[in-house]
Parts: C-alpha cells; structure tokens; sequence
C-alpha cells in the first residue's frame, strides 16, 4: 500500500498551484478578500503567473461595475476600452478626433484605432507584472485575432448575458460622478450623498436612440469573438442585482485561473530538459 501514499510536499503544491496564493471568502451578495491578493498589485510577478481577463457583454451590461470588484480582488490593472476612448477625446488628441464621431453615433470605432491603442498599454510593466482586465475588448473577429496575434492569452473570459429590455433601462438611468469617476444608476444604485447627486453626469451615447444601435453592433460581433476564446469563456447571467452576478465573476476566474495554472504545470512537466557543461 505505502508504494501509492502521495508525498506531503506534492498534495501541497497542488494546493498552491490551485489557491495561487489567494484565500477568498466569498457568499452570495458580499465579497471579501483575506489575504494577498492585494500583494498582486504591488510585489511584482512573472507575466505568465499574472491573470489576463477579459470581461465583455452589451452595452450597460455592468461590465464597468464589476471591473472594479474584479481588479480590487484579483489586483490587475483595469483597461477600459471605452475610458481610453472618452479620455483621449478629452484630450483632442489625433486618435481622439478619430473616435469621436463614432463614439457619438453609437457606433464602433474602426479596428485599427483601438487594436493599436490596447495593445500598446498591455505591454506596458504594470500590465506585464500584475496582469490585466480588457473591458470592452475585443470586440470584433479582427480585435480578437490582433490580441492573439500579440501572444495576449486570456485566462478566463467573462461574458455578461443581459436581455435587451433591461440593458435599455440600465442605460437610461446611468450617471457619473465626475469628480471620483464612479458610476451610478438612479434606479436600481443611486447616490446617498446629495452632493454627488447634484453633481452627477449623463454620458453623451446614453439614449435609447444610440443604445439600440450599441445592442446590434455587440449581437452582430459578439458570436465571432467568442469563437475564438471557447476553453476560457465563463458565461453569467448579468441582469441579476450586482453583488450575485460579482459572486458569479469571482467564481468563474477563480475556475478559469486555476486551470489554466494546471495546463501549464502539465505542459512544463511535459518538457525535457538536458545538462549542459
Ligand atoms: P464602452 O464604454 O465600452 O460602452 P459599452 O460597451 O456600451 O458599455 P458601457 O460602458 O455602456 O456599460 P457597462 O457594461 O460598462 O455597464 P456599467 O457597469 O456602466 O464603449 C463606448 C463606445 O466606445 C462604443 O460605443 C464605441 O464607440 C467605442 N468603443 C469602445 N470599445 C471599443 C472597441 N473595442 N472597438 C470599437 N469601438 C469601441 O453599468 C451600466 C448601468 O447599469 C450603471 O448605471 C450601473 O450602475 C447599472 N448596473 C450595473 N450592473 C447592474 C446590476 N447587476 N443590476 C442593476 N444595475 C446595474
């Protein structure tokens, strides 16, 4: 019998490739983390131990608002593509004035503006060391295979389903603090403090005119970008309140995170290795 008797130090390895480190608490409406995932964002990691997320889903589908549940747990740098859009309109910069006049029909910005923007940011240290979060992209077939092409793997792709009648409503009552950045909806998470209230902000594509375009760009592209992403794809159901659907999230990268640590345990044991003088 004491020939098939695991050793101790391999049950143990197992369990740190699994945890990677992390120790969660997790229920259905509260998230807490207990430990190092916060050492993620400072001490600096192998860029094939970061975790590379991707979150997508259609418009007003809560990708924003669990992006920042989802950075605070996991520690990687949050990439929006739609605040690097807004930001470099802000800033009347070239590929801002590019953007501008799709982002305020609703419509996408072509493929090359925004492929050369996000794949210049995912090479940069903090992105490298700590891992990343896309939000908002790939969108199309050609953003999903430029990332590819780039060597960015993701480990786990989330994919927020919302049905059209409440993505409508969510953006209707969507509204921005424009002081600290954070999002509201004045239905279902308004502000407590009457100075945010009065402070809040419509964001210029939020109508029901401009949303309707947004769902039919997202439906005609949506199907294609996943294609290519079936082993990492974690499917949640996003029109429940906020803190099931982090639940969900949290859940599903953990699943993605630690298989994927799996796959490349098998593929390093699968490589041989020779000395040399
Ligand atoms: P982008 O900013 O990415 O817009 P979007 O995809 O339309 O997504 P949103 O930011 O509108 O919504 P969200 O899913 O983040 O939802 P949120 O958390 O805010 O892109 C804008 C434009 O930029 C595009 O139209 C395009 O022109 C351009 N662009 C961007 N990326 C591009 C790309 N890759 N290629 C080409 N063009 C690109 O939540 C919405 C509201 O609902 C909030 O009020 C929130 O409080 C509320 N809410 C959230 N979750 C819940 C919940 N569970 N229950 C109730 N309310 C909720």
């Amino acid at each position: 019998m004491s020939q098939f008797t695991i050793p101790k130090f391999l049950l143990y390895l197992v369990f740190l490739i699994i945890t990677r480190g992390n120790h969660y608490t997790l229920n259905s409406d509260v998230i807490t983390t207990r430990s190092t995932s916060r050492s993620r964002s400072t001490e600096p990691h192998l860029s094939t131990d970061a975790p590379k997320i991707i979150i997508g889903g259609g418009p007003a589908s809560g990708k924003g608002t669990q992006c920042e549940i989802i950075s605070m747990q996991f520690g990687v740098v949050h990439l929006s593509s739609g605040d690097i859009l807004r930001e470099a309109v802000k800033g009347d910069s070239y590929i801002g004035r590019i953007a501008q006049k799709y982002m305020d029909e609703g419509k996408l910005v072509p493929d090359d503006v925004i492929i050369e923007v996000i794949n210049e940011r995912l090479k940069q240290d903090d992105c490298q060391k700590r891992g990343w979060l896309l939000d908002g992209f790939p969108r199309t077939k050609y953003q999903a295979e430029a990332l590819l092409k780039a060597k960015m793997v993701p480990d786990a792709f989330i994919v927020l389903e919302v049905p059209d009648y409440i993505l409508i409503d969510r953006v209707c009552g969507r509204r921005m603090d424009p002081l600290t950045g954070k999002i509201y909806n004045l239905k279902y998470d308004p502000p407590t403090d009457e100075a945010v209230r009065t402070r809040l902000m419509k964001r210029s594509d939020d109508d029901e005119e401009k949303i309707k375009t947004r769902i039919l760009d997202y439906k005609a592209h949506i199907e294609a970008v996943k294609s290519y992403f079936s082993d990492q794809i974690v499917t949640v159901d996003g029109s429940l309140p906020s803190g099931k659907v982090s639940a969900q999230v949290v859940e599903g990268i953990k699943m993605r995170l630690a298989s994927a640590s799996l796959h490349s345990t098998k593929r390093s044991e699968g490589q041989k290795w020779f000395p040399v003088a």
